[in-house]
């Protein structure tokens, strides 16, 4: 994205107005109180049933419409809109807030009961029809430190029980083996306070806690995943919060237990970051989408208060397979990121649900993403399957009896604003035909 700051510069400079670049400083550090505005108000009541989903992709809002699912044509038509930009001429008419919503077919969701908490970063496990939701910011100052459990077969929200004092309480890595659910590392207390190398399991049919082998650093949002009898841990964001890691690391791991003493150094991911998705699928390890850079600590603040700092979202997709060598697959039909819980395995592909894209190219204003993407693990290749109820990131998603669910995040500020607002604990699905 070199090429839209060096050339939003070049406009500031041609009309000479310095003070905008000012303006603009100021503007990035107040979008960091902005998107958190109102996360903590309160929240419409879950009454309503069976709604479908308003078509917030509306084909009049963009003059920008990306038809096909390709990078190249993407990159091509932003280019495009840049040498638009530099004949002077009012960008903002040239490229609306939506630019980036895909088109996609409508689906006709269901709303569920409420999770008893919003959550925003929080993560999720599911264990045959049970749901593990776990931590999570409830607004910018406030972090949960337990879970939350729905059962896919009555549709109800049916426990909650805390997680040990020590425990990161956002940006987890979390994985399970169907009983055993691991916790790796992850952002300790609100705001954009410090990661834990902190590591733990839980036995979920017994509900009892475990600690682990800490990592050998800590890391926010790491690719986390069991594999071959290895509990792999890779990528996120370093001890800054902002710098991405490109480590990759493992541990043997047999029910429940650390079967080595230590973490064993493996081959480091070609790109860092938090947020992706990671999955194994026929003895393959896949690692989709995520970020380079992050919100950090306000240099000083006595509450580590998030601002906001440059950062990249990406759409790769890297797999490791007996080579144990990196592999670039084809990438996600747009960058996508905010995304580790977002995805479930469906008949030979994965299903990702919403998630954030790259900034607004003039505004620079952070974008959702509203749409629902399968990737077939057969063909490796992509489309857009669906659009959810509205855009939103880091969403907690499960499948259970043919339906597609998803549960809180940070949804968009309307179907014309995909600008984030607030964070929920709304549940909706969706009867998924592939
Ligand atoms: C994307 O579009 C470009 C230019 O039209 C074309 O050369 C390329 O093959 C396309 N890529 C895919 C994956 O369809
Ligand atoms: C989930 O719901 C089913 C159907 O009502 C019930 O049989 C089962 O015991 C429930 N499981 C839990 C853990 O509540
Ligand atoms: C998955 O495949 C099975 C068998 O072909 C089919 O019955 C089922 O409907 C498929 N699931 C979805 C969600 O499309």
């Amino acid at each position: 994205m070199a090429r839209f700051d060096h050339h939003k510069q070049h406009t500031y400079t041609k009309t000479g107005c310095w003070f905008l670049c000012v303006l603009g400083l100021l503007g990035a550090a107040l979008i960091a109180d902005f998107m958190w505005a109102s996360s903590s108000s309160s929240f419409s009541s879950s009454s309503a049933h069976l709604s479908v989903a308003s078509n917030w992709a509306l084909e009049k809002s963009g003059v920008v419409v990306i038809p096909h699912v390709n990078a190249t044509k993407i990159d091509r038509q932003r280019k495009s809109v840049a040498v638009i930009d530099k004949k002077g001429q009012d960008a903002e008419r040239f490229l609306s807030a939506t630019f980036a919503d895909l088109p996609a077919p409508d689906l006709e969701w269901e709303q569920m009961p409420s999770a008893p908490v919003p959550r925003l970063d929080g993560a999720a496990i599911q264990i045959k029809n049970l749901f593990y939701v776990f931590a999570g910011y409830g607004s910018l100052d406030y972090v949960h430190s337990h879970v939350d459990v729905y059962n896919f077969t009555d549709n109800k929200w049916v426990d909650r029980f805390d997680m040990p004092k020590d425990m990161a309480h956002s940006h987890l890595g979390v994985v399970s083996d169907g009983r055993y659910i691991y916790i790796v590392s992850g952002q300790y207390g609100p705001q954009c306070r410090g990661p834990t190398s902190r590591t733990f399991v839980l036995d979920s049919e017994t509900r009892k806690w475990d600690s682990m082998p800490p990592l050998p650093s800590p890391r926010y949002s790491p690719a986390t995943q069991l594999w071959r009898g290895r509990l792999h841990v890779m990528g996120g964001s370093k001890e800054n919060r902002h710098t991405p890691g490109l480590e990759h690391w493992s541990i043997a791991v047999k029910d429940g237990k650390a079967l080595e003493k230590a973490w064993r150094t493996e081959i480091p991911i070609p790109r860092g970051g938090p947020h992706r998705a990671c999955f194994v699928f026929n003895d393959r390890l896949f690692v989709v989408g995520g970020q380079e850079g992050d919100f950090m600590a306000k240099p000083g603040s006595p509450i580590f208060k998030c601002s906001r700092r440059h950062e990249v979202v990406y759409g790769d997709v890297y797999m490791l397979d007996d080579e144990m060598k990196w592999k670039v697959l084809p990438p996600m039909p747009k960058p996508n990121s905010h995304i580790e819980c977002a995805w479930v395995i469906v008949n030979n592909s994965i299903i990702i649900t919403g998630g954030t894209t790259e900034k607004h190219p003039m505004t620079k204003r952070m974008i959702l993403v509203g749409e629902v993407f399968q990737f077939h693990l057969d063909s490796l290749t992509w489309s857009v399957i669906g659009k959810l109820p509205y855009r939103i990131k880091t969403t907690l998603t499960g499948f259970w009896d043919g339906w597609l669910y998803f549960t809180s995040g940070q949804r968009d500020r309307g179907p014309e604003n995909p600008q984030p607002r607030k964070v929920i604990g709304e549940m909706w699905r969706t009867k998924l035909h592939l």
